[in-house]
């Protein structure tokens, strides 16, 4: 037998030879067989494994996700995916942050005039697509819904806009409980929907038409501090009366050259004892962050979207004289509820 014929031959031993077991082997020992059952064993040479290297640029592996759970915990899809976005995000703040600062910068050096209700002749029939989106994120619809539900009796509604309260009216009379569980006429007798722009006007009357074909009501465009329910003929109203049982407003304070007197003339103008004013607006934040950004970016907000949406809605009520029956406020207090009366006469001492 020469030295080739050697090396094929497989060493086998009679009786179990177990291989020496390194410290590094982790190998489960096999088991003891039995010497009658036993079988010739067949010893693999292994291969010496060679020393660890330290990872250097040229020998170092790539990263997997094995490797990557041994280390920090993170897949390297995950980390990439993390990057990405911090990035974007961080992009995306920056961006921002260049806009509202060239913003700012441009609305200072405008002269806006006061009165900015003209824009919304320009703006009418793209009103209801620019706002959609912001309302929906905020949550207007339940809030306009709310409040328009309380309105009864012979309603007006002041700058009406595009008619985006339509939906929530319940028009009609009946009986039913207020919310001290009184009974009540509920439901609207007559609607007046007022707006200084004819087009918003136009807007509103086309979609109340679609909604409640069967039901008469008045559009007029005109000036809210001006309006006179004896100039308004109303359906099944007696001529000269001199109320509303309801005038509500939503988003209106904010577009008006004078709210303090236009608030004043709609208290004269609604029912004394029971009547309400109804309002939803948009101002001033509790916070001064909030208040900062609102006041250097006003008059470029003004000039566009003819809306002041930097006012102290409370002030204005406040200044207004009438009776506070409700006061709500949401979004950083950005967003005010109002329910309003006329200021009660003091009642003499007998
Ligand atoms: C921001 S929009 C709000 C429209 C609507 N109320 C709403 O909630 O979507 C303001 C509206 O107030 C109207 N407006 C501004 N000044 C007014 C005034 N003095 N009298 C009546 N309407 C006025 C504008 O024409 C515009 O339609």
């Amino acid at each position: 037998m020469n030295v080739h014929q050697l090396r094929r031959v497989p060493l086998v031993a009679k009786w179990p030879v177990t291989p020496c077991r390194s410290a590094s082997t982790k190998a489960p020992r096999p088991p003891k067989p039995s010497p009658k059952t036993s079988k010739p064993v067949i010893i693999k040479r292994r291969q010496a494994t060679p020393p660890r290297q330290p990872p250097t640029p040229q020998n170092a592996q790539p990263e997997t996700a094995e490797t990557a759970k041994q280390g920090h915990g993170i897949p390297p899809r995950a980390l990439t995916f993390l990057g990405i976005s911090a990035l974007t995000i961080s992009m995306y703040c920056g961006y921002l942050y260049a806009s509202y600062t060239r913003e700012v910068s441009k609305a200072q050096t405008l002269d806006v005039p006061r009165d900015v209700s003209d824009r919304y002749n320009t703006t009418a029939a793209t009103f209801d697509a620019d706002v959609e989106l912001s309302e929906k994120a905020m949550g207007l619809g339940k809030k306009r819904r709310d409040l328009v539900r309380q309105a009864r009796g012979d309603v007006l509604e002041v700058s009406c806009g595009t008619g985006r309260n339509l939906p929530f009216y319940e028009l009609g009379e009946r009986r039913g409980t207020d919310a001290d569980g009184r009974a009540a006429v509920l439901g609207c007798r007559s609607v007046t929907f007022v707006d200084l722009s004819p087009q918003m006007v136009a807007i509103t009357k086309e979609k109340f038409g679609k909604l409640y074909p069967a039901f008469p009501a008045v559009f007029k465009a005109c000036d809210a501090g001006a309006v006179s329910p004896s100039d308004i003929q109303r359906s099944g109203v007696k001529k000269g009366e001199v109320y509303f049982d309801t005038i509500l407003q939503t988003m209106g304070l904010c577009s008006m050259p004078d709210p303090v007197a236009t608030l004043r003339h709609l208290g004269s103008v609604t029912e004394p004892k029971s009547g309400r004013i109804l309002l939803l607006e948009h101002g001033r934040s509790y916070y001064d962050w909030v208040n900062r950004i609102l006041d250097n970016l006003a008059p470029a907000h003004a000039d566009r979207h003819g809306c002041w949406w930097n006012r102290d809605i409370g002030e204005i009520v406040r200044e207004s004289g009438l009776e506070i029956v409700e006061e709500k406020r949401w979004h950083l207090g950005t967003t005010w509820r109002y329910v309003l009366r006329p200021k009660q006469a003091e009642k003499s001492q007998s």
